[in-house]
């Protein structure tokens, strides 16, 4: 029963492994709404998916996606798009509690760039671009390019890509710490993004759960409130069946067979 999509294909491609591929290829899978709607619909599927451990994104080889759909937002006027909170809808996926990874090939600009942006760890393969090239379509980044590029990268950097426009290479996203991980090849990268996706569903969906939202906080709060949060969190899980069943797995040297709970 699984809903058919136009502009995105849905898989599971390996145990407790979601994987979204954008497919709009004549577009470069610029995102317009049809597809941004259809990917909240996936990944809303994804989380409430008790098999789901981990989420992986990617486009094809030549674009991840070529940032949002100009031709769509081309006539849109002030009214339009305030009365309807334009680009709103894109940040459902910061909503997701499940790990979702970014296998960047090829094009991640404008939109792409801040759909990569979103998730929480991103791959790239050899010919991965990304940039924010608005300001040469007379615009600024609008789906959180400015705020996430800039926490990740630091001001300067983040200023010149948005200022200027320019392509950021495989090598400089690398060295600017956007990248986890470069890969040889586009297929490298897919694959990666999804041994690490099963790696991640193997464990406890609890813990990964609550490993995610501390380092989320890390980004929105300060050091000191961070850790306190931190530090309740990692007390909470003493709550759980799988700290226990981790903790003497460890002991007895056997493979932790996880609950979830
Ligand atoms: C709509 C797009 C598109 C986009 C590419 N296409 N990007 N359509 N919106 N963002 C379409 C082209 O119009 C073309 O369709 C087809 O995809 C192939 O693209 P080409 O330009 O022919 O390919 P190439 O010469 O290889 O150049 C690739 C490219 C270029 C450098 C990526 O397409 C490009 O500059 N695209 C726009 C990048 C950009 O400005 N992105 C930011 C968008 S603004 P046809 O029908 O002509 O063959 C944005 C706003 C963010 O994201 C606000 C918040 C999200």
């Amino acid at each position: 029963n699984a809903p058919a999509y136009e502009n995105i294909i849905v898989d599971t491609p390996r145990p407790g492994v979601g994987l979204v591929t954008l497919n709009r290829p004549k577009a470069l899978n610029a995102l317009n709404s049809p597809l941004f709607k259809e990917l909240n619909a996936a990944l809303a599927n994804f989380q409430s998916d008790a098999s789901i451990g981990a989420i992986v994104i990617t486009g094809s080889n030549r674009a991840f996606a070529a940032g949002a759909d100009i031709k769509e937002m081309a006539s849109k006027t002030f009214s339009e798009a305030y009365n309807a909170d334009f680009l709103a809808t894109w940040s459902q996926l910061t909503t997701i509690t499940k790990p979702i990874i970014a296998a960047v090939n090829g094009f991640a600009l404008g939109g792409g760039c801040e759909l990569a942006l979103m998730t929480d760890i991103i791959y790239a393969g050899p010919k991965a671009v990304f940039g924010q090239p608005e300001i040469k379509l007379g615009v600024i980044p609008g789906a959180g390019g400015s705020q996430r590029l800039t926490k990740l990268v630091g001001k300067s950097r983040a200023m010149e890509a948005v200022l200027t426009g320019r392509n950021i290479d495989v090598e400089e996203a690398e060295k600017w710490g956007i990248t986890a991980k470069r890969f040889d090849t586009p297929e490298g990268c897919v694959e990666g993004a999804l041994d690490t996706a099963e790696l991640i569903a193997g464990y406890s969906k609890i813990a990964v759960k609550a490993a995610k939202e501390v380092v989320n906080v890390s980004e929105e709060t300060s050091l000191a409130e961070g850790v306190r949060f931190e530090r309740r969190v990692f007390h909470g899980l003493f709550a759980t069946q799988d700290q226990k069943i981790g903790m003497k797995a460890f002991v007895e040297k056997v493979k932790p067979e996880w609950k979830h709970e």
